[in-house]
């Protein structure tokens, strides 16, 4: 299958989604606190996108026979994706969470993560967070039109690793457009100059997923829930790129005056 590439009128679409997948997380994230459930952190998600006039493109998502039961994926400590709210949950201070947004609107989806520290953090968690969203950054420089995947993937793993921290395998960031996961697949590690080449109108999630320990996972009894094997904790950032001539640009970015007020 072909990496799709959009026209003029589905990187307008596509702009769309992902500004509004970019406010609903920054307004999540404004929520985390200790004390909070992630139930109820799911729950915020779910009015602030129904208040922009989305869908949850995560509610009801099948990847195998059950059907994904949150309209955000919420995943603390060890948990590396997919995590599902619950009442159970409480967040504390020490804690970091994962809180992964994706939405569709007017048929394009907009698809982008970030974790956050709950209180205060040890520092080797900080230290996590701080290199898997730089290992995020490098791979999103890495996106130009002329390179190859591969050099996404390698970016994010050399930081990751020049840092002690592993890269998750299982998983990996992808095309987006009209469905949420398209043709092609980015690996968080892989080989320089390796895979298809960039071209012009290509929107593409980029996603490390960074382990403090090893980088082996398993899947919760939930079907969904991914987790570290060893239970070191586990950092997510993601942002929905678009591929042009003048370089990467970043779909999934936040303005603190969105929506734009109507005018009188
Ligand atoms: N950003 C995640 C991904 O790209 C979102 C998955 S949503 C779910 O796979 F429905 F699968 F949970
Ligand atoms: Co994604």
């Amino acid at each position: 299958m072909p990496i799709p590439i959009k026209n003029a009128e589905g990187i307008r679409c596509m702009r769309e989604s992902c500004t509004i997948a970019a406010n609903v997380l920054a307004r999540m994230k404004e929520q985390v606190r200790p004390g909070i459930t992630t139930y109820d952190l799911d729950q915020i998600g779910r009015e602030i996108i129904a208040s922009f006039g989305a869908r949850s493109a995560c509610y009801g998502y099948k990847l195998h026979s059950s059907a994904y039961p949150a309209y955000t994926c919420i995943s603390v400590n060890e948990e590396v994706v997919h995590g599902i709210g619950s009442l159970k949950r409480i967040l504390r201070p020490g804690d970091i969470v994962s809180l992964d947004v994706v939405v569709e609107y007017n048929g394009y989806i907009g698809d982008n993560a970030t974790t956050v520290p709950v209180g205060p953090i040890e520092s080797a968690v900080a230290e996590l967070l701080r290199i898997s969203e730089a290992a995020l950054d490098l791979g999103i420089k890495q996106a130009q039109v002329g390179n190859r995947i591969g050099d996404i993937s390698h970016a994010v793993q050399a930081h990751v690793e020049a840092h002690g921290f592993s890269v998750v395998r299982e998983m990996v960031g992808h095309g987006v457009g009209r469905s949420m996961h398209e043709e092609p697949q980015i690996p968080n590690f892989g080989r320089k100059n390796s895979g298809d080449k960039i071209k012009p109108g290509m929107t593409l999630a980029i996603e490390p997923m960074v382990n403090l320990g090893r980088h082996h996972v398993r899947t919760l009894s939930d079907h969904w829930t991914i987790v570290t094997a060893d239970k070191s904790p586990s950092a997510h950032f993601e942002h929905t790129v678009l591929t042009t001539d003048s370089g990467p640009e970043i779909l999934t970015l936040a303005s603190p005056t969105f929506p734009p007020l109507s005018k009188p």
